[in-house]
């Protein structure tokens, strides 16, 4: 196919929660625009109204205003749907709250880990009742104690969670992590005027100072996580070029230019720009010539986590190898990612396969032709979509409603930047 024109990726889901979840905390009203509305967000969005806050409706292209109120024990169980954002950042929230709660998720949430959380707030004074690692789980908040945590994962949902815990205990922290993770909790925090001390991966925040934040106003930039499928489109297009415009380009979260930068696609960086403390451009992409694979280090993978299938999907267009190496996390995702990968491309007749913590892809220039399992998981759908968009390609995918999870209007946009 080629592309053209100019297209907007929906907000950062990421923000989106950290926005909600801290509209629920300040005193009084909170503006947010560009916000995601999709179903993790309104997951969110849910779970704060049932401890007291007022949030949305959700609705695609209209400002989401939150009210704050003292959170009280919720009557039933609150329910995180898919979104592993949700139930961790809520636990770290509600760690300062002396009230017993319940949370729960999907099967998919069900099988992802929550002791790499539960086990930090537990040492600062939380009280936690689970039966494994997983959800459901009862969390009775209170009374906490500081901790100067040394986190085993890059996870910035972790540390925000210890963070977020810190602000409602009224307590200090540090959280020391393997490698720097995403850092829109740290910037969201100095945007409402709050003091953080960040040294290369180790975090300080005293939430002993001021307990209290007041309502914000707050835009929320396009979602590079979402921004990278259609990168990758254009990428792997015949021709044409695409502007996609307003998207996040924090270092912790864009590691995925650098990668394609190596791989011999060239994106261009227009109109670089601060909103809201986030870094934000529009970008320029043209087709790339001739993909060539890519080492991609430990040291990369936190700032290009989301991004994994996207561009394993490329490295099966690219000439020679591609290794994702210790990328073990993936295997705790939305889905097994780090399984399904491999064995998606390898039913696309792509060589792919997991060695130990790394994934490996061996580019082939025939059509990807097969049927992609998802997982029901949102990335693996629009991975897979895009390796589709190549000439000749006819890849079938078992489900295609999980791209509600972050991007409902993904189908659209993919055909919108489509040229004839
Ligand atoms: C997220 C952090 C990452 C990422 C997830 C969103 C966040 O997870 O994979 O999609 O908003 O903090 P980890 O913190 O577990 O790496």
């Amino acid at each position: 196919m080629r592309v053209h024109g100019f297209v907007r990726p929906p907000g950062d889901k990421s923000l989106t929660h950290r926005a909600l979840i801290f509209g629920a905390l300040a005193r009084g009203r909170s503006e947010i625009r560009g916000a995601l509305t999709s179903a993790d967000t309104r997951t969110t969005a849910r779970v704060v109204r049932q401890l007291g806050a007022s949030a949305g409706p959700l609705r695609a292209g209209s400002t989401v205003t939150v009210t704050g109120a003292p959170w009280r024990a919720p009557r039933d169980t609150l329910h995180c749907g898919n979104s592993g954002t949700t139930a961790r950042l809520m636990l770290g929230a509600l760690a300062g709250h002396a009230f017993a709660c319940r949370l729960t998720g999907d099967a998919s949430l069900r099988r992802r880990p929550m002791r790499r959380v539960t086990e930090p707030l537990v040492r600062m004074g939380a009280g936690v009742t689970a039966r494994g690692d997983g959800l459901p789980l009862t969390i009775r908040g209170g009374a906490l104690r500081g901790i100067d945590y040394r986190s085993p994962v890059a996870s910035a949902q972790i540390k925000s969670a210890i963070l977020l815990a810190a602000l409602t205990g009224g307590v200090r922290v540090t959280v020391h992590e393997p490698r720097r993770s995403r850092d829109h909790t740290e910037r969201l925090l100095q945007h409402l005027g709050l003091r953080v001390e960040i040294t290369g991966a180790t975090v300080g925040f005293d939430g002993t100072a001021r307990r209290a934040i007041d309502g914000f106003a707050m835009t929320v930039p396009g979602d590079p996580s979402s921004a990278a499928f259609l990168v990758g489109a254009a990428v792997l297009a015949e021709g044409g070029e695409l502007v996609i415009e307003n998207v996040g380009v924090n270092p912790t979260r864009s590691g995925f230019l650098e990668v394609l930068r190596r791989m011999g696609a060239a994106v261009d960086r227009c109109g670089e720009r601060d909103v809201g403390g986030e870094p934000v451009a529009d970008l320029l992409v043209r087709p790339a010539a001739a993909l060539r694979g890519a080492d991609v280090s430990p040291e990369e993978v936190p700032s290009l986590i989301d991004e994994i299938p996207l561009l394993a999907a490329l490295a099966a267009r690219a000439s020679g190898e591609t290794r994702f190496r210790d990328v073990g996390e993936l295997r705790v995702k939305e889905s097994d990612r780090l399984g399904l990968l491999a064995r998606n491309l390898r039913s696309l007749r792509v060589d792919a396969e997991v060695q130990g913590d790394d994934l490996v892809v061996r580019g082939a220039s025939v059509p990807p032709r097969g049927r992609v399992e998802t997982g029901g998981d949102h990335r693996i759908a629009m991975a897979f979509a895009v390796l589709g968009t190549v000439p000749g390609a006819a890849v079938e995918l078992a489900e295609t409603d999980s791209v509600g999870i972050s991007y409902p209007g993904f189908f659209d946009d993919l055909a919108a930047i489509r040229d004839g």
